[in-house]
């Protein structure tokens, strides 16, 4: 069975972008990005697919939600789908070839649509208030998901001294 997790980096007034971009540069979050979705699917909004300066990662498979007919991908490990419905379709078809579990990486309008989905959150909390026009709708989430385990990180950065990685789960 194929695993739907989020994964997200918000500050605690949930913001996570601003003006098409996220208002931050933490290389931290980024690694623990790129090491928690290698080898695996990751699906995401075509305005954050847009917005990413190195398109696609290496060693994923993306997954990019898009209404626009006139994507087309010929590319190796990048699909467009129509809808919500058609990316989770694909990715259940192609996840055993890729480790069974499903990264959904944003924007607001896609975790908007996925909370139903997904028995993991990944949640890198960014502890300082920002202004921002996106967030992650936490207020969302289902009452059966609770906090896992929680582990803060010191980091040398401008905005902020440490991280959190908050892992939550679904109870059956
Ligand atoms: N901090 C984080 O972890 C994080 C993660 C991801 C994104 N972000 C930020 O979030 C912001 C973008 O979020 P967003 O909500 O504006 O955009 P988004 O979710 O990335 O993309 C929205 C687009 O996805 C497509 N879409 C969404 N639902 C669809 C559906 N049901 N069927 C078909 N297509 C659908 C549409 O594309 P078309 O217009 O092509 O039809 C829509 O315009 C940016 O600021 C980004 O930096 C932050």
């Amino acid at each position: 069975m194929t695993i739907y997790s989020h994964i997200v980096a918000c500050t605690v007034n949930g913001t996570i972008g601003k003006e098409g971009t996220m208002p931050w540069h933490i290389p931290d979050d980024l690694k623990f990005f790129r090491e928690k979705t290698l080898g695996k699917i990751i699906i995401i909004g075509s305005t954050t697919f847009k917005s990413l300066p190195k398109k696609a990662l290496e060693g994923r498979y993306y997954i990019v939600v898009s209404s626009s007919k006139s994507n087309i991908s010929k590319e190796d490990n990048l699909f467009y789908a129509d809808s919500i419905a058609t990316a989770i379709e694909h990715a259940d078809k192609i996840s055993d070839n890729w480790g069974g579990e499903v990264f959904i990486a944003g924007g607001q309008s896609i975790y908007e649509q996925t909370f139903h989905l997904v028995t993991h959150i990944y949640l890198t909390l960014i502890p300082t208030v920002l202004d921002g026009d996106k967030i992650y709708p936490i207020y969302l989430l289902p009452k059966k998901h609770r906090e896992k385990n929680r582990a803060s990180k010191r980091i040398k950065n401008n905005l902020v001294d440490y991280l959190y990685f908050i892992h939550y789960t679904k109870t059956f």
